[in-house]
């Protein structure tokens, strides 16, 4: 039988309406889980931080994070997860660099289906291994959100959350923002003192910015991906774009061409820059920029990310193409 959202919850849209939340999950979390533990594959995503926080707060040390760095997450990320969760919330949080192992499997791995498999399987045996480290976890916490549930009755994709693990693994799970829309778990985050850029931070595909750098993935080529996109981040939150555009990144495809640097020939990558707005992600229109805004992306992109010697714009809506490249 499909699950109903309680008839009568109003929307949270209110620090009041998220706090009162807070104070019925913090209640509930403790009656389910007792003295035990609770384990979280915590990605710095907006679901999984949110989840974090309150379980925190709800049972502070018998929470164990787990952040899972793949080597395909955007500069600064890693380090703001233990910024935040470590140094600022206490929580007790297991940072795994797994870089080089991911890395080395995905080499030489052009089929884009392959390279999600790979990623997404390491990181389910990444995440085991470590879990078989611990001793007396009976709980496994997730980000599921309310559209997850929808969308996997609705036969549109498989829940994403929920599986994946060893057969042997067997825990309760703990879903605290389940029945809640996007928009709701934003609220809910800010009130749980989660700094901005976490709370309403872009769409982010969980293999990362391996599928912004399409085909065999280098470590050089991927660096320029990283270099680009930290830049064009910083470009949009500079002009006011942040937390308008939906979503932006950059990509750097696998071919070169010829230019010229100092006088010097050059035979160098070029670099993609996508910006779209969107409701449902079924369809897509694509963000303007500037021209000012256009010449300084251009500028700054040629001059400091090494390996780069051309900035194209993607202007193409969805359909016909996806937002992702791979
Ligand atoms: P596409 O490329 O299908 O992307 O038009 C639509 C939205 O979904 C995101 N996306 C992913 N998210 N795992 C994710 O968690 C993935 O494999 C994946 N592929 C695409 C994409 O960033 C966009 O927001």
């Amino acid at each position: 039988m499909a699950e109903v959202r309680p008839e009568l919850m109003q929307r949270i849209t209110t620090p009041e309406l998220a706090q009162r939340y807070i104070d019925g999950k913090i209640e509930e979390i403790r009656a389910q889980v007792g003295d035990k533990k609770v384990l979280l594959a915590l990605s710095g995503g907006v679901d999984s931080s949110v989840v974090a926080a309150l379980l925190i707060k709800a049972i502070g040390q018998q929470l164990v994070c787990v952040h899972v760095n793949h080597g395909l997450l955007r500069k600064g990320e890693p380090e703001q997860v233990i910024q935040v969760f470590r140094n600022e919330m206490n929580a007790n949080l297991i940072y795994v660099d797994a870089t080089d192992r991911f890395l080395d499997k995905l080499a030489g791995v052009t089929d884009p289906e392959q390279k999600r498999m790979i990623i997404g399987g390491e990181f389910i045996e990444v995440f085991a291994e470590e879990a078989r480290k611990l001793d007396g976890i009976e709980f496994l916490a997730q980000g599921t959100i309310w559209p997850d549930i929808l969308e996997s009755e609705a036969g549109i994709k498989a829940h994403h959350n929920a599986g994946g693990l060893p057969e042997d693994m067997k825990f309760e799970l703990v879903e605290p923002v389940r029945i809640l829309f996007k928009d709701e778990v934003r609220v809910v985050g800010k009130e749980l003192g989660l700094p901005d850029n976490m709370v309403y931070r872009q769409p982010f595909p969980g293999p990362g910015l391996g599928v912004r750098c399409p085909g065999a993935i280098t470590r050089d080529r991927l660096e320029a991906v990283r270099e680009s996109d930290a830049i064009l981040r910083e470009e949009f939150a500079k002009n006011g774009l942040e937390g308008k555009v939906w979503q932006y990144f950059t990509v750097v495809p696998d071919f070169k061409s010829t230019g010229v640097k100092d006088g010097k020939r050059t035979f160098d990558w070029p670099c993609i820059i996508r910006a779209i707005n969107t409701t449902d992600v079924m369809e897509v229109t694509v963000e303007h920029l500037s021209d000012e805004l256009i010449d300084h992306l251009v500028n700054r992109i040629i001059s400091e990310v090494p390996g780069i010697n051309r900035v194209l714009f993607d202007y193409t809506p969805k359909p016909p193409a996806t937002v992702e490249y791979e």
